[in-house]
């Protein structure tokens, strides 16, 4: 089979076309599938460049999130049948329940190879069906940062009539910005371009902050909320988190979704502590959180957020370096073209 793949050294610019045997035949409760689209996340770039540790091994193949079709099961497999559009789980150990340690050297494009390949052997257990209706593309959407925006708006108990804050215009906030207005909740979004809050407002954002213009946003937001945010998705990590807590209404809740301004950050704990904030975070979800998600996707016709510039599997590279200029809004997309 064809895949891309990193193999003498770490890298986007190392990104190469490769060859691998094929996987299969599925063995009992093995499914294999043909990957049709892959999609970015932010943690693509930073495992390009072997950021996370010792994660990963080379060769590597890059991307952990994919939709592909069955075209082979294994003895006994009923979760799926043959044709039927499916997903790989990111975690692929994290079926239902909290998340635990036994988990970890499990998650897809990381511990182990990522989507940007022609074939894929799982567990049935690992994969969700897409969407009634949606194409492999829009599937490929899903599984990493659709799934954290799920966890972190649901699992926090967002009901109608709470104020919910997404920053930025990527693909965990835009996702989030939806179930959170599928939730009954006003959503304030943050963004450094106002072109992106004029895209944000027209998904369903309540209002828009440009977060460049205002750095003190989190006045704006108790300006439009009154007693402050019921639930803040945080996804700046240093750059964020102190206007975040200081958006929060007592006994609200911060959900620890993301670094990308920065990994350590100074807190006002007094803040913290008088106020009673919550501060929670999230890794992905579970197949249950994400099937829960697929119906409600189905009963509320969600569309997911997917830039308008959509990549070949060949152009995995471009497609990360698009991913790092930061131009985008929401899901960069991947279709395999063969
Ligand atoms: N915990 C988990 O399970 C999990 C899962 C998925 C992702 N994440 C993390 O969540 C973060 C976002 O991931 P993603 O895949 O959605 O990334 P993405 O698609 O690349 O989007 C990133 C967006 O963040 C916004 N941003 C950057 N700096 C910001 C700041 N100081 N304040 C507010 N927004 C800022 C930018 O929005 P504008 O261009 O609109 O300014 C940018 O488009 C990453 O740190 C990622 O590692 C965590």
């Amino acid at each position: 089979m064809n895949v891309m793949e990193m193999r003498d050294a770490w890298g986007i610019d190392h990104i190469v076309p490769g060859s691998r045997p094929d996987p299969g035949p599925p063995g009992p409760r093995e499914v294999l599938i043909r990957f049709e689209a892959a999609s970015l996340n932010y943690r693509d770039l930073v495992m390009a460049e072997h950021g996370y540790g010792r994660m990963g091994s080379l060769p590597f193949i890059p991307l952990s999130d994919g939709a592909g079709r069955v075209v082979a099961v294994g003895p006994g497999v009923t979760r799926c049948a043959l044709d039927d559009l499916v997903c790989p789980i990111f975690l692929q150990g994290w079926i239902s329940g909290a998340l635990r340690e036994s988990y970890r050297g499990t998650t897809m494009g990381g511990d182990i190879d990522g989507t940007v390949r022609d074939l894929g052997l799982f567990p049935e257990a690992a994969l969700v069906k897409a969407p009634k209706g949606w194409t492999a593309l829009q599937a490929a959407s899903l599984p990493c940062a659709a799934v954290t925006a799920w966890n972190a708006v649901m699992t926090n108990g967002t009901k109608p009539g709470d104020v919910v804050v997404t920053q930025g215009t990527g693909g965990v906030s835009l996702f989030a910005l939806q179930f959170a207005k599928l939730a009954g909740a006003t959503v304030i979004v943050t963004s450094s371009s106002d072109a992106k809050l004029d895209r944000a407002t027209a998904m369903g954002a309540d209002l828009g902050i440009n977060y460049t213009a205002q750095p003190e946003w989190a006045r704006m937001v108790r300006d439009r909320a009154g007693r402050g945010a019921d639930l803040v998705i945080d996804v700046g990590g240093a750059a964020t988190l102190d206007q975040a807590v200081r958006a929060t209404r007592a006994s609200g809740t911060v959900a620890l979704i993301g670094v990308i301004g920065g990994g350590t950050a100074p807190l006002e704990l007094g803040r913290v502590v008088t106020q009673a904030i919550r501060l929670v975070a999230a890794t992905c979800g579970s197949r249950e959180m994400f099937e829960d998600m697929v119906r409600a996707i189905d009963a509320h016709g969600i569309k997911p957020p997917i830039d308008d510039q959509v990549y070949a599997y060949a152009e995995v590279a471009d497609a990360l370096s698009a991913l790092k200029r930061g131009a985008h809004f929401g899901k960069i997309c991947l279709e395999n073209r063969v």
